[in-house]
């Protein structure tokens, strides 16, 4: 069901209205990056000011006109307006402008299906878009020629005779459903062998574009996908690291953030946010040279809230610190706790830092035990020492060894699963 972009560079003329009763406003140059990030070619932006939205066309009929003039000054294909429109908003439009009309949920569909790189990240965005679709099977520029493609109609079911049929519509979200359930209990079952391992999860969120991915390509050198582009990653990746006095730890890049993301977005990205939830610490990363820091900052944590990931422990990652051309540095609680970490992911400058910051709080769970080790109990003591993990050591005359030790809880696990049991 994944098309080929078969259309980049659309001509697109984009509509962003500041409406008094949004208390949240979209940012416009953010709907710019999206639409490049979409593909599309900007030609012309429409601003204006409102009270409220027109219930029939969004936009008055004055707004309107200005519109239709720049659709037929540059023979734009498409419309796209920074906001949701209703199903019947989008048509009407589609009616008056006689050109393809996408809304701000659509777009950034449209985003994620270029980007889904996984089968289970594909069929997400494939359901979103039919339940998406779903709605809105009327266009009202469908008199017009035959769609064959383009910014918002791509990667996903198309706009075929086919799809046009309801019940067809229904059947696919259900047959989809029915597999993602399937894929879904594939990983689930991979999640649980590694909870079993007990290696902890470290999940890397935040706005997008904050330089996630180029972090987890800093720590794993491995080759994610980067890209100075919005929504580079989608679906969860994860890689192995060793750390210092930890052992090792899975580090998952997940989807960026966005301003308001609509809910069924959400719905529709679990798996990533899953992820996020079954982590034991997120590492928030943050454009530390961004005007919209903070902003950036409240908007990533309250969907971690609404996803149910608020109590994980969390670290703050200020990234490109070289464009604010400050020194790496910890900040730390009143309990000497890593609270935030200052470094640069291109540079490298704090890496360093930052994994001595995971170590501190993933290896915070640590055990001290005292072991009396029987003579035959020598691969224990062996694997003790191998892990750091004695403090001191003594023997009494019947060759039992006593020791201290101090090592992490997941080391501590693992081994007591080997087995033999020590003496106690
Ligand atoms: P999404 O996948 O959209 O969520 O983005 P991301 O958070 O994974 O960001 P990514 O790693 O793709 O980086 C976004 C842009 O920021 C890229 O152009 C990076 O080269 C740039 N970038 C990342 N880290 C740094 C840094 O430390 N300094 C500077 N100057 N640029 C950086």
């Amino acid at each position: 069901m994944f098309f080929d972009r078969p259309n980049s560079g659309e001509c697109a003329v984009l509509v962003h209205l500041n409406l008094a009763s949004e208390s949240e406003r979209e940012d416009p140059r953010e709907f710019e990056e999206l639409v490049l990030s979409a593909g599309g070619d900007p030609v012309a932006f429409v601003m204006g000011t409102r009270d409220t939205p027109h219930p029939r066309t969004f936009v008055g009929s004055g707004k309107l006109q200005e519109i239709m003039d720049e659709v037929q000054l540059h023979d734009a294909q498409i419309v796209m307006f920074n906001h949701s429109l209703s199903p019947s908003q989008e048509r009407n439009l589609e009616q008056e402008l006689q050109c393809r009309v996408l809304d701000r949920t659509g777009l950034i569909l449209d985003i994620f299906a270029q980007r889904a790189r996984t089968h289970e990240g594909k069929l997400q965005v494939e359901l979103a878009q039919l339940q998406h679709m779903a709605t809105r099977l009327v266009r009202g520029w469908t008199h017009l020629e035959r769609q064959k493609g383009g910014i918002g109609v791509r990667g996903g079911p198309g706009e075929t005779q086919l799809e046009s049929d309801r019940r067809l519509l229904r059947a696919r979200i259900k047959s989809i459903t029915a597999r993602l359930d399937k894929v879904r209990k594939q990983r689930d079952q991979g999640r649980r062998s590694r909870r079993r391992a007990e290696i902890p999860t470290v999940s890397l969120v935040g706005y997008t574009n904050a330089g996630k991915s180029t972090l987890f390509n800093h720590l794993t050198e491995s080759t994610v996908y980067v890209a100075d582009q919005l929504f580079a990653t989608l679906d969860p990746t994860l890689r192995r690291l060793e750390l210092e006095n930890v052992g090792p730890i899975i580090l998952a890049d997940t989807v960026g953030f966005i301003a308001h993301l609509p809910h069924k977005l959400v719905e529709a990205f679990k798996a990533t946010l899953e992820e996020t939830l079954n982590a034991d610490l997120l590492l928030h990363v943050i454009d530390a040279a961004s005007d919209e820091r903070d902003d950036n900052i409240y908007q990533v944590q309250d969907v971690l809230a609404e996803i149910g990931a608020e109590d994980i422990p969390r670290l703050q990652v200020f990234n490109k610190l070289d464009l604010l051309q400050q020194a790496p540095r910890i900040d730390r609680n009143e309990q000497g706790l890593p609270e935030r970490v200052w470094l640069s992911a291109a540079t490298g400058a704090g890496t360093g830092l930052l994994l001595q910051a995971i170590s501190e709080l993933v290896g915070v769970d640590m055990v001290a035990e005292e072991l009396h080790l029987e003579p035959d109990q020598g691969s224990l003591r062996a694997a003790l020492y191998r892990l750091g993990a004695v403090e001191t050591e003594n023997y009494s005359d019947d060759g039992v060894a006593h020791l201290s030790v101090r090592l992490p809880r997941a080391d501590w696990n693992r081994l007591m699963k080997k087995g033999p049991e020590p003496l106690f």
